[in-house]
């Protein structure tokens, strides 16, 4: 199975979000792919309600980590599975960056989403100043740690989603990750993650992934799929995509 995750971000008015659904819905998913859309969340509902009965699911780019009460502009895991979303993910860098959300947050997000029903799509990665101090490998086992341990999570329950912090674009722009130190990392998410849960789940590559580099990721071993920012945003570069698995 290969997984081809599109991660909206803040990207698409409510008109473009549309049209991107309007597109989805005419593009074949190959058996082999397993695709999901991360719409903003003022988007989601819509869209789940648009890509109902197709072959392209809907996840939350965020959820809180209560599952109901008084947190003002907050939005459950139990509330993003209402309203259709079957994933959602945590721990993005630009949620750890630039929203200041902790490892002990991304663990009770984890544990919300395990109770919502909702997979969670782990999100891990180290920065170009951990990278650069040959810190990557540390990095990462903090960050699977602090999100893992302490959780009964089934395979079923989890996917992981290696993000060098670098290699994310900004509107685009980015320097990706070589598809063979991709690779190489995900072998060591890989056993961190069967030693913390005991399964072997599904990891997946961001950073950068476009329609004429996703093929070079995809058939790495051990890279199970990609989750695709900017690249995401038009049904035509959806289309360019899947024709590249
Ligand atoms: P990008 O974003 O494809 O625009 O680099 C990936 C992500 O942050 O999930």
């Amino acid at each position: 199975m290969t997984y081809l995750f599109g991660n909206l971000k803040m990207y698409c008015t409510g008109g473009e979000s549309q049209s991107l659904a309007t597109g989805l819905l005419h593009i074949e998913i190959p058996e082999h792919v397993t695709a999901a859309v991360f719409p903003n969340t003022l988007h989601l509902t819509d869209m789940a309600k648009e890509m109902e009965g197709s072959r392209v699911h809907v996840g939350a780019q965020n959820v809180a980590w209560a599952p109901q009460g008084a947190y003002t502009g907050a939005t459950s895991a139990h509330l993003m599975a209402e309203a259709g979303a079957q994933y959602a993910l945590v721990g993005h860098s630009e949620r750890r960056h630039i929203f200041g959300e902790t490892i002990e947050a991304t663990q009770q997000k984890i544990a919300a989403c395990i109770d919502a029903g909702v997979v969670a799509v782990l999100c891990v990665g180290e920065s170009k100043e951990e990278r650069d101090a040959g810190q990557t490998d540390a990095v990462l086992r903090a960050q699977l740690e602090g999100a893992l341990s302490g959780q009964t999570i089934t395979a079923d329950e989890l996917i992981v989603a290696y993000e060098p912090v670098w290699a994310i674009s900004k509107a685009g722009e980015g320097e990706p990750c070589s598809p063979q130190a991709a690779a190489d990392q995900h072998k060591v998410i890989r056993s961190i993650v069967a030693e913390l849960t005991g399964h072997e789940v599904p990891v997946v590559y961001g950073g950068s992934v476009d329609h004429e580099n996703i093929q070079s990721y995809c058939e790495q071993a051990g890279i199970d799929g990609v989750l695709v920012g900017h690249a995401s945003t038009t049904a035509q570069s959806w289309e360019q995509m899947i024709a590249a698995l």
